[in-house]
């Protein structure tokens, strides 16, 4: 215990002063960095904590379970970090002239606040953690519909076994139901990911993972690859829709029709130049002699929301754009660009939007 010595008032004045600045310096960090974390999120971004189904509240609510945990320990330790530093001001007026007694709250504060208090925090998030852990499992029937969803760099293929029908980058759900979703990946690893409808799962190669998607109410969920799988990883995205049972099974009914035959001529030229290139080695058209199986089946490309896996909207003008060059939209990507005439782009573009 120091006692005040004459003539060192003016050091201790100062060395308060220093502490106090420190301390308001450490609470203005914390501030600006939650206020920059809370600028990172764009407002388009799906939001798990807007959950959309059974199980995404489910995992939305053991967030804030966590989060108001996590921030009542924040506050506490901010508050006791406070009371270090301006608290002591008090001491040093004290008539006794202390000015640097330690806070000694003694060995039962260290066990209290050390090891009771986490070891309960613990606890609850652990029973919490079970309980999600029980309702995300598989559920109690076993599922009317299987979904297989193969990742591959930077999109998705999805298949509906039992019904005999492929797509990609867009996955209907009917809604109220959970759905089995088979997970792999035909090259990397990657992650399968809806925030509004379930949690992230990894997809390996070599190996199924098994998750349920349940939607509540009918819509279009975005979903992201959640892994790291190279460098269009960001621009691996796809969509779900839910829709009810007559709009899935009507729409079930449709992609399983193989692709028309053109009537129109310039439609029928579009087939043409299709069928003669190198796009039938990558891609499939039922119905045709297109048998590829390296990129999106395109039997039904123009009934899809998106182009380039979730990347652009698909429109004509983005479709010719991929077209033309895909490189510019997703470098890296495995389809090279196309050499083909103005015509012939336009006649190409009519036939690939009869795939409804
Ligand atoms: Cu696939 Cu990241």
């Amino acid at each position: 215990m120091a006692r005040l010595q004459p003539g060192c008032c003016q050091g201790m004045t100062s060395h308060s002063l220093s502490r106090g600045r420190l301390g308001i310096g450490l609470v203005a960090i914390f501030v600006g960095l939650s206020l920059a974390l809370v600028g990172c999120a764009p407002s388009t971004t799906p939001s798990m904590l807007d959950p959309r189904g059974p199980r995404a509240a489910e995992i939305a609510s053991l967030w804030w379970i966590m989060f108001g945990l996590g921030a009542l320990v924040f506050l506490v330790v901010m508050g006791m970090l406070l009371w270090g530093l301006f608290g002591r001001r008090r001491n040093q007026q004290d008539e006794r002239g202390v000015i640097d007694e330690p806070a000694n709250l003694g060995p039962r504060f260290i066990t209290v606040a050390g090891a009771i208090i986490p070891a309960v925090i613990i606890l609850i998030v652990f029973l919490f953690t079970l309980r999600t852990l029980a309702v995300l499992a598989a559920p109690n029937e076993p599922s009317r519909l299987l979904i297989e969803v193969v990742g591959y760099q930077w999109w998705w293929e999805v298949r509906y076994p039992d019904q005999q029908v492929t797509t990609a980058n867009e996955i209907h759900i009917p809604i109220g139901r959970p759905v089995e979703i088979a997970l792999t990946s035909g090259d990397v690893i990657h992650n399968f990911w809806v925030p509004q409808l379930m949690g992230k799962i990894d997809m390996n190669p070599g190996q199924t993972n098994t998750v349920w998607l349940e939607a509540a109410e009918p819509g279009v969920y975005y979903g992201v690859c959640a892994e790291f799988c190279g460098i269009q990883h960001a621009k691996m995205q796809f969509v779900v829709v839910a829709e009810t049972e007559e709009q899935f099974a009507a729409w079930l009914a449709r992609q399983r029709q193989p692709a028309p035959e053109p009537v129109d001529p310039l439609v029928r030229q579009g087939q043409q130049i299709f069928l003669g290139s190198a796009c039938i080695y990558c891609h499939r058209v039922a119905g045709t002699n297109a048998t590829g199986n390296l990129g999106p089946d395109l039997t039904h490309l123009a009934s899809r929301l998106t182009l380039g896996a979730g990347v652009i909207e698909n429109n004509r003008g983005n479709l010719a754009g991929w077209i033309v060059n895909p490189q510019t939209i997703k470098p890296g990507n495995k389809m090279p660009a196309t050499n083909l005439s103005g015509p012939e782009l336009q006649a190409l573009l009519a036939y690939l939007e009869t795939l409804q």
